[in-house]
């Protein structure tokens, strides 16, 4: 998609589809201010239409989907869940899952695929851990998220309500378990916690289990996918982070301008609107394209290079504004984590074979691959 997106930042840069009804943001800067604007582009999708339906969509009533005054409360709320305190305490329970998944790739037979045998459990089992949810339940978490996330179209959409409407179905019973038997974890936590007096709504909690989910492990995989996929693409990068592993945080940084693991987020306009040279109406949807504005190059010199020690690299990967990634800390923590713990057990260059196709997922929000075989 890097080429169209150059394309579009050079000539439509606020670009109006049509026929879909939709329009689009390629720019740096307009991105960023779309971000910034909450009141006029809503994160809530019912702003663009005449009659409010029902709340039955959790995730509508997830935070990700709310504006103020209502997100700032629940945002609260949840933020608690995700200190720097709490995410730093996680890292020697991180460390110990990636040495697990690590030795169970050392002590096997079959060929290393990256995505398969660590990039998707560790963020998976971190979750899992962290709701208090068995980790038995792991493969229908990865069908269930996959499910969340993928297009209309691809898949046959009775198949994919079911697995959501399973997906809540066991969030009830965790609930209401949690509801009867408190534990020390985070949906007790929530259970528990209470804005002006009031307990949060059955729906509002079932929003916050699916986008944990969703939101803290398709993305948190695809960023160690696509962080190795940049090192294999820039030769001699692997040696230089062996050899000062403090420019490890910056290298993932730069993995999340370069290839950001989230594409496009959604705003709805509440108001008329100037972006550009375009008027835009109100109760429009607007798509901000982050990867794009990631590497516009009136932002980023020499956008198109990978390079580890760019400074400074505001890249907005994680968003911008009210809705800054909650679980920022906590994905950078993790890949910190499994890509040092790589960089020690695989020596040498690392190399990907070119003789198994990668298979990109196919989805209009989520950037990377399926599979990511690797040899050192
Ligand atoms: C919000 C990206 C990992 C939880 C966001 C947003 C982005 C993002 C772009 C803003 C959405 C918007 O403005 O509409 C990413 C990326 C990740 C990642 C690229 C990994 C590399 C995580 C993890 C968690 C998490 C690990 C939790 C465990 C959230 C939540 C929000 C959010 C709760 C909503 C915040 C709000 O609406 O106030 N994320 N995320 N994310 N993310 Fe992440």
């Amino acid at each position: 998609p890097y080429e169209w997106y150059r394309t579009m930042r050079a000539t439509q840069p606020v670009f109006h589809d049509e026929e879909q009804k939709v329009w689009h943001l390629f720019r740096y800067s307009d991105v960023q201010r779309a971000m910034s604007e909450y009141a006029t582009f809503s994160s809530d999708p019912r702003s663009t239409m005449e009659w409010q339906p029902e709340e039955t969509d959790p995730i509508l009533a997830s935070i990700l989907r709310l504006d103020p005054p209502r997100h700032r409360q629940l945002r609260n709320l949840a933020s608690m869940a995700f200190t720097p305190r709490v995410v730093t305490q996680l890292a020697p329970r991180i460390t110990e899952i990636t040495n697990e998944l690590l030795d169970k790739v050392s002590n096997s037979a079959h060929e290393l695929d990256v995505v398969r045998d660590l990039a998707y459990p560790l963020p998976v089992t971190v979750i899992a851990e962290l709701l208090g949810i068995p980790t038995e339940m792991r493969a229908d978490f990865k069908r269930w998220s996959d499910a969340l996330v993928s297009d209309e179209g691809e898949e046959d959409r009775e198949v994919l309500f079911a697995e959501i409407k399973s997906m809540y179905g066991y969030f009830a019973q965790v609930l209401e378990e949690r509801r009867q038997h408190p534990q020390d974890d985070l949906v007790s936590a929530l259970l528990a916690a209470e804005i002006e007096g009031q307990r949060l709504s059955d729906i509002e909690l079932l929003g916050f289990c699916a986008l944990l989910l969703v939101a803290g492990n398709e993305t948190t995989t695809n960023l160690i996918a696509n962080s190795v996929l940049c090192f294999d693409q820039n030769p001699g990068v692997v040696e230089r982070l062996r050899r000062d592993p403090n420019l490890l945080p910056g290298a993932i940084e730069e993995a999340l301008r370069y290839l950001s693991p989230i594409k496009a987020m959604a705003r709805f306009t509440r108001t008329e609107t100037v972006i550009g040279d375009q008027q835009i109406g109100a109760r429009e949807v607007v798509i901000t394209w982050l990867a794009s504005a990631n590497r516009d190059e009136s932002q980023f010199p020499q956008a198109e290079r990978f390079d580890i020690e760019r400074t400074p690299n505001r890249h907005i990967a994680f968003g911008h504004g009210i809705h800054f990634c909650l679980g920022a800390p906590l994905a950078r923590l993790e890949a910190k984590i499994m890509l040092g713990a790589m960089l020690e057990r695989f020596p040498g260059q690392w190399h990907v074979p070119d003789d198994a196709p990668l298979q990109p997922i196919k989805s209009d929000i989520v950037f990377g691959v399926k599979n990511l075989p690797l040899n050192w």
